[in-house]
């Protein structure tokens, strides 16, 4: 838990209750807006703004909690195929968000970094977001990741473009090429992989998603839809994170024995 007494929303009381181990970063493929809307016989949007809540509540959450690093997909390049009214929403959605959250995210030491193409945003979201990445760039008690107009396959193709242009440049060797050189060249720019995935609404898969990133990640999967998730089913997922042994290919006695 971080030392400094933060301005939160969330039920503090119940986050106390959590002592297990904390994923230091968490990923989250906030699903079923679009459901939950439906159920109420809402329009799609109103369940994406509902989703918004969910957002401010987990942000808030894992920054209580002490997580490192949370990364939230709330648009994938696919997503760019959907009815227009719906995208032209969820990019304003998007803008508010960036606006209204602002002073929240800097006064509790949050860093915000967008990760995605954003060469097909429009200008006005373009430069809403450089202004809070700059205006948080020194914050250090939790870095929000949010993926917009992201996609995993995307990414690596870009990356592996970038270092190709290095190596016919001559400032790299192909053979300069590991692991750590390539997550430097990803969107996510060589931070910590996640430790724990989330995807809500019962849906189970990964969805074009840190294809790189998740390699070890331990995958959970709740049929809360997103506008549902609070602070309870983020410390079920937590719970569950904590149950599992993580190996990295070792054997469990191995690991037991460290
Ligand atoms: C998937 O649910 C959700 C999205 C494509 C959008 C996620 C966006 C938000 C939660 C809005 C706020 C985000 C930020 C960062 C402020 P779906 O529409 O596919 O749901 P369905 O599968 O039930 O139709």
């Amino acid at each position: 838990m971080s030392e400094t007494r933060p301005d939160l929303t969330v039920n503090e009381e119940l986050l106390a209750t959590y002592d297990g181990p904390i994923p230091r970063h968490v990923a989250i493929i906030m699903d079923g807006n679009g459901r939950w809307a439906k159920q109420r016989g809402k329009m799609r949007i109103k369940g994406h703004r509902a989703g918004a809540g969910s957002v401010r509540c987990a942000v808030e959450s894992c920054r209580y909690l002490g997580v490192d690093v949370l990364t939230l997909y709330a648009f994938s390049t696919e997503n760019w195929h959907r009815p227009r009214g719906e995208v032209s929403g969820l990019m304003t959605l998007f803008d508010v968000y960036i606006k209204k959250e602002r002073r929240r995210l800097v006064e509790n030491g949050i860093r915000l970094h967008v990760i995605g193409d954003r060469s097909r945003l429009s200008k006005k979201l373009r430069k809403a977001i450089a202004s809070l990445e700059e205006e948080s760039a020194q914050n250090e008690e939790m870095i929000l990741q949010v993926a917009v107009s992201y996609g995993g396959r995307e990414e690596i193709l870009r990356a592996t473009r970038e270092l190709g242009n290095k190596i016919a440049a001559g400032e790299i060797d192909a053979d300069d090429i590991d692991e750590e050189l390539f997550s430097s060249a990803l969107y996510t720019e060589g931070r910590i992989d996640p430790e724990l995935v989330i995807r809500t609404s019962g849906e189970q898969r990964i969805s074009n998603f840190l294809l790189w990133q998740l390699a070890y990640a331990e995958l959970y999967f709740t049929e809360t839809l997103w506008p549902d998730f609070d602070e309870a089913a983020l410390l079920e997922s937590f719970g569950s994170f904590a149950a599992r042994q993580r190996r990295f290919g070792k054997t469990g006695e191995q690991v037991e024995e460290e």
